[in-house]
């Protein structure tokens, strides 16, 4: 381990109390990274391990294409899709549905697998090879009811022998780095936790990312990230941490705090997908292609500008690659999830759901953002 990053003892404090220096920050620099030792699918090798989390509905091509034009030039990442049925995908033209759509040059992708049953991750992943995939995903934290009685999603973490069947088929299927996406389990059980995750690690996991909270809590309450720390001690393989980013320090705080080879953020790239950008200004990376001499947005004022052109470039790109009847319920769950950080954020969205059509909501869009509009910092997240 780089003897440059403490790891240290599980916290007491709320997350976000560590107070760190600029000059702290930068040293993380997760120079220690495992991941960057891994080599994916197509070649890839990561040096920013600043992860786009699979989310349903959202972790689709038009939003990952927002994401990327945010992301400090010449970076190495890996982007998640949103889960995908093992049931659905063997009969599915993959790479023509929503879910499973690509943009020219995506090879960091890591399609995420909800299911079990082994036959049908074999044709999933047979059929998964028409979008060249970095690597694979196992879902095991999904926390929703019909998701879990048929045994997927966290509920394989209640049974640990299940699961462990599980990733040593996949691991058998795929030479493709395997992860798993993980909750702490069904109870709050940091040792169950950990001897969960060494069963991934000799089961074939190449990495892990943890949730650190318990099924019950969806996204409830507090991420417990000591847990990351006890866990990526606690294993050889990169631990990717996730849970209650909201603002860029947060990312590097996650990761002086844990130790953790990775930080994987999802609600608030709704909001401020340039989180990416801001992160890499931090320790010191060059701007996005295209945005050269400039700096991030940081003021609310800048954010709130920004948040309005990221917004329109989402719903260029859903006009681009979605059918009509498509584009909408993806912009009203996009600002859903988004519009929870900007002031008077919940007049556009309710002003958003009430359009028939892309083109009447880009109308309110604009209107909206005609006046300027700020951001703020941090939400309830709630
Ligand atoms: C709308 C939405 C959909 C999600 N869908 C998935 C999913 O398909 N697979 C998954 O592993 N996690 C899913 N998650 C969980 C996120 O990937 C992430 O673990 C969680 O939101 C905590 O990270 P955050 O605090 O950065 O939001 C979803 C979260 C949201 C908000």
């Amino acid at each position: 381990m780089n003897s440059d990053v403490q790891i240290q003892e599980p916290v007491s404090y709320s997350n976000f109390e560590a107070p760190l220096s600029h000059f702290e920050l930068r040293r993380s620099h997760f120079r220690s990274s495992r991941l960057a030792h891994l080599t994916f699918g197509n070649g890839k090798r990561v040096d920013f391990p600043i992860v786009f989390a699979p989310m349903a509905g959202l972790s689709h091509v038009a939003f990952r294409q927002v994401v990327r034009s945010y992301l400090p030039a010449g970076v190495s990442t890996l982007l998640f899709t949103e889960m995908l049925s093992t049931r659905l995908l063997p009969d599915e033209d993959v790479g023509q549905t929503p879910q499973t759509q690509v943009a020219p040059g995506e090879e960091d992708l890591i399609p995420q697998l909800l299911g079990n049953d082994e036959s049908l991750i074999e044709k999933s992943l047979e059929k998964l090879q028409a979008i060249r995939p970095a690597g694979i995903d196992i879902n095991m934290g999904c926390p929703v009811s019909k998701v879990l009685k048929h045994n997927w999603g966290v509920a394989l973490m209640g049974d640990i022998r299940y699961a462990e069947k599980v990733v040593r088929q996949t691991r058998r299927l795929t030479p493709l780095p395997l992860s798993v996406k993980m909750r702490t389990g069904l109870t709050d059980d940091p040792e169950y936790l950990v001897d969960f995750a060494r069963m991934l690690q000799e089961a074939g996991a190449d990495w892990i990312t943890l949730h650190p909270r318990i099924q019950a809590h969806h996204r409830k309450g507090s991420a417990n990230w000591s847990y990351i720390a006890r866990v990526r001690e606690a294993v050889r393989i990169p631990v990717v941490g996730n849970g209650d980013i909201q603002e860029s320090d947060d990312v590097l705080r996650m990761q002086v705090a844990t130790g953790c080879d990775g930080v994987m953020v999802a609600r608030a790239s709704t909001a401020r997908p340039w989180i990416f950008w801001q992160v890499g200004e931090s320790l010191e990376l060059p701007p996005p292609p295209g945005r050269e001499g400039e700096q991030s947005p940081r003021t609310p004022a800048e954010e709130g500008r920004e948040y309005g052109l990221a917004l329109n470039h989402f719903c260029d790109e859903l006009e681009q690659r979605f059918l009509p009847e498509q584009q909408l319920p993806r912009l009203r769950l996009f600002l859903a999830w988004g519009h929870k950080w900007l002031f008077f954020g919940h007049y556009l969205s309710t002003r958003v759901n009430r359009c028939t059509d892309l083109p009447a909501a880009r109308r309110v869009i604009d209107a909206f953002f005609a006046e300027s509009k700020t951001m703020q910092p941090r939400t309830s997240l709630q």
